[in-house]
């Protein structure tokens, strides 16, 4: 599932991207719509919110204090914009920034995220050479076009200038997006959660571990292009694979099958260091036992048969909590277990919640400090060891 934010400018192919809407919508993605105070005269918003199921932006000084430009920009996967006017298109590709659109666009291309531009107008207009140069522009910074096609135009004359059905849009933002990603091709397996060691049939022992972190890691590499399985020990409706384990030797098994052909691992989970030595496979009961001696065993460390025995291409990260000595530990961490990254986290900052601080150290003993970012920035500033 993507963000998907759609453009829609002031031009008389602005009804066809309704269906582009409802292609997106169809698979499942999220859609925004923002639009010129131009586009209302070709389309309403009550048919753009009906579709999108969210509220149309337009107005950039719509709240008090809001800075939709800057906060859609995060929020969306890719900016489509189509139909792109003659008028829009020279603006951003100037830098010009004077309503929402153009505010949206302008910070959208800083941030160099996946763009899409669909140009569609008159061909008098599309054979302007300035309209050219401004989308050879616009191509240079790393936008998408997709060109418009020949045909009979709304202005009554044959020629250069329609917007591609909203099927081939949709197509060609895929295998853009498909092309742009940087994970695009990477096999990566993610584990999440606490690990689960049964006392009997009804009783485990856990920890704290919320999944969150593990979560994020996967959504993120699922949105960068990566095929992810993840392993976690709680059930999860995704666009990716998922498996469900419960103990730490379950997920040892689990981890080692799919590492096999993936090329990297990330061990977001908080594993189990004991496991109960004897299970029973009854329930306990409480008659005739006044107290209750569990003897525990150490479990496999899975960070450490997993690293140690990768191959060349495979990179696997790992992850360290501690409440005292968190950097001394992580790094004797990852230099006994043969990982190429460690991340390292203090439980008391990122145990169950949704923000957190890590410190990632690598093999070559560099460290990089992020503090009070939610889980989803510290995906991207994890993922980002794996293509930078
Ligand atoms: C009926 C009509 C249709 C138009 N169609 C287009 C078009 O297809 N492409 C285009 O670039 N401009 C078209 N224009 C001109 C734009 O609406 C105009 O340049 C406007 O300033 C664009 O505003 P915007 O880029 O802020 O949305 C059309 C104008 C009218 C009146």
């Amino acid at each position: 599932m993507r963000n998907v934010l759609i453009g829609i400018t002031g031009a008389i192919a602005a009804y066809k991207t309704c269906e582009l809407i409802r292609q997106f919508k169809h698979t499942g993605d999220q859609v925004k719509v923002v639009i010129t105070e131009n586009t209302l005269q070709f389309l309403g918003k009550k048919t753009l919110e009906t579709l999108s199921g969210n509220i149309v932006y337009l107005d950039q000084f719509r709240e008090k204090g809001s800075t939709e430009h800057i906060s859609l920009v995060d929020w969306a996967d890719v900016f489509v914009v189509a139909p792109a006017s003659a008028n829009t298109i020279s603006k951003i590709a100037d830098g010009i920034a004077d309503n929402l659109m153009t505010s949206v666009a302008c910070a959208y291309l800083g941030h160099k995220k996946p763009f899409v531009v669909v140009p569609s107008m008159n061909t008098g207009m599309w054979e302007n050479d300035i309209v050219q140069e401004n989308l050879k522009k616009l191509e240079n910074a790393g936008v998408y076009i997709i060109e418009p096609e020949y045909g009979f135009l709304a202005c009554g004359v044959e020629g250069k200038g329609k917007m591609p059905e909203p099927s081939k849009i949709y197509k060609e933002t895929l295998e853009f997006l498909a092309k742009k990603l940087p994970l695009t091709g990477k096999k990566i397996v993610i584990t999440a959660g606490g690990t689960k060691e049964y006392i009997d049939p009804v009783r485990y022992i856990t920890n704290a571990s919320s999944g969150k972190m593990g979560l994020a890691l996967a959504e993120s590499a699922h949105k960068l292009g990566a095929d992810v399985t993840l392993v976690s020990t709680f059930s999860h409706n995704a666009p990716y694979k998922v498996l469900e384990v419960a103990s730490a030797c379950d997920m040892l098994d689990v981890v080692k099958a799919e590492f096999e052909n993936s090329d990297y691992l990330i061990m977001a989970a908080a594993v189990a260091d004991y496991r109960i030595e004897n299970p029973k496979t009854q329930k306990i009961t409480k008659e005739n036992n006044e107290t209750l001696r569990l003897e525990l065993v150490k479990n496999p460390d899975i960070l450490k048969s997993i690293a140690e025995n990768k191959k060349l291409n495979q990179k696997v990260i790992g992850f360290c909590l501690a409440t005292e000595n968190l950097l001394e530990c992580a790094k004797s961490k990852l230099e006994a277990k043969k990982c190429d990254f460690i991340v390292a986290n203090e439980a008391e900052k990122s145990l169950g919640k949704d923000d957190t601080e890590i410190y990632i150290i690598s093999k070559s003993d560099e460290t990089k400090h992020f503090e009070n970012i939610s889980k989803k920035q510290a995906a991207v500033k994890i993922l980002e060891l794996l293509y930078d």
